[in-house]
């Protein structure tokens, strides 16, 4: 028997979703390269090519997009909840716990058939956003902001979160950012959507588990914290000594490293790093883009490590105006369109995921009956 710790090169599920060439640093949506989607798509596209596995007609794209739009709005249930939830979680919390309190509200209830699954991973996506906002709104005593129909996705998102209609350029970056989130094959968080849907628990079960493995540091908190360490920087010319120090320390650099990517550059950090340096200057603002670059060069020279897709996503969505604890809810919320496709893949051909352990314990051991046992306490 052999133990693969952290399940690394182990194949759990075969997906026609996603894909990774982790020596060539590549990055394909069902076959579609992720620069050009970057490039050509918006988000609402890429989750129609999730979904169903090939590109829509502009037909079928506005039938989706209005589908979306029309899914935005929170049950009355969830809307009551908020303020309290916005007194009392922190915005990962109050994600996990409203997603699953969708459940009990969703039109398709417990029908778990082929077309309620899709129905309901539409509603799922498209209804994140408007969580994440209003909730965010109520934390700062304000109103929540309506969604308002004319706008896409992204950047609807935008505007229910500051009540202003983003630039062209915010919304842009933003619509990018979705899609370089939306799916990354067997990450930790995806698996766990899938060990739960392989049991054929449902889909709002799934999903809210997917969020809880999200929330770690190891996997999507990371985007947060090295936000907050280039915000310590602060300066420049601080960036060297800074995570020197934090090397010296034995300390890990949120946003470095990749199970996958080890020798090449995360696909979606190259295209973020582009994207935030554009809004930077955009904004007129380039100081967090140059910490992030000089903390790349020195992390690179110290330790050969290369940024992945959370660094410079924390950056961009600093520049976009995001509070910073709301950076792996976003994450979530574009990762939703992966996990409800990954989740309605297994359902579509499932067997139970159970793996097998490696027992290391003690073997043969007598039971002595309580009275008889020592007072001291073993562990
Ligand atoms: N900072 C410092 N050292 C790091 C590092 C980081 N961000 N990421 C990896 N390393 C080091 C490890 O300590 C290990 O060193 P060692 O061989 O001396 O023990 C080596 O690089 C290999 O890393 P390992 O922990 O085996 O990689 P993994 O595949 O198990 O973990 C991550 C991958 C992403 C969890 C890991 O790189 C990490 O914790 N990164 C920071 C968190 C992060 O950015 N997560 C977002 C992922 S998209």
């Amino acid at each position: 028997m052999t133990v693969e710790k952290g399940l690394a090169d182990i194949v759990a599920a075969q997906t026609a979703i996603s894909d990774i060439d982790g020596k060539l640093g590549k990055l394909w949506y069902v076959g579609y390269s992720i620069d050009d989607l970057a490039q050509h798509s918006t988000f609402e596209e890429v989750v129609f090519l999730l979904q169903n596995r090939r590109l829509p007609t502009q037909g079928e794209l506005d039938d989706l997009t209005e589908k979306m739009v029309n899914d935005r709005e929170a049950a009355e249930f969830l809307q009551d909840l908020m303020p309290t939830l916005a007194k009392q979680t922190s915005p990962m919390s109050m994600l996990r716990t409203s997603v699953s309190a969708a459940s009990a509200y969703d039109p398709d209830g417990w029908d778990q058939s082929p077309e309620a699954n899709y129905r309901k991973a539409i509603r799922l996506i498209s209804v994140m956003p408007t969580l994440i906002a209003s909730y965010d709104r109520h934390r700062q005593g304000l109103e929540p902001v309506e969604p308002n129909p004319k706008l896409p996705h992204a950047a609807n998102f935008l505007y229910m979160l500051s009540g202003e209609e983003p630039s062209q350029e915010a919304a842009r970056a933003f619509d990018t950012q979705f899609i370089l989130y939306a799916d990354h094959t067997m990450n930790a968080s995806t698996f766990t959507a899938r060990v739960v849907a392989s049991t054929l628990s449902d889909m709002h079960s799934a999903v809210t588990a997917a969020i809880a493995a999200l929330k770690g540091p190891l996997h999507g908190g990371a985007n947060e914290l090295a936000m907050r360490m280039i915000l310590d920087i602060a300066e420049v010319d601080r960036a060297e000594r800074y995570v020197k120090d934090l090397f010296a320390r034995g300390e890990k650099i949120m946003g470095f490293g990749h199970r996958v990517y080890r020798r090449v550059d995360d696909p979606r950090a190259t295209i973020l790093r582009l994207i935030t340096r554009e809004v930077g200057e955009h904004l007129g603002e380039l100081r967090w883009y140059e910490i992030a670059e000089t903390v790349e060069k020195v992390v690179f020279q110290e330790k050969g490590l290369r940024p992945n897709v959370d660094f410079y996503a924390g950056v961009l969505l600093y520049y976009l105006g995001l509070e910073i604890d709301l950076f792996t809810p976003m994450f979530a919320a574009a990762r939703a369109s992966g996990w409800t496709a990954h989740i309605r893949e297994q359902y579509a051909d499932n067997r139970i995921i159970r793996p097998d352990s490696e027992y290391i314990g003690p073997r043969d051991q007598t039971y002595v009956p309580i009275e008889e046992r020592d007072q001291e306490v073993a562990s």
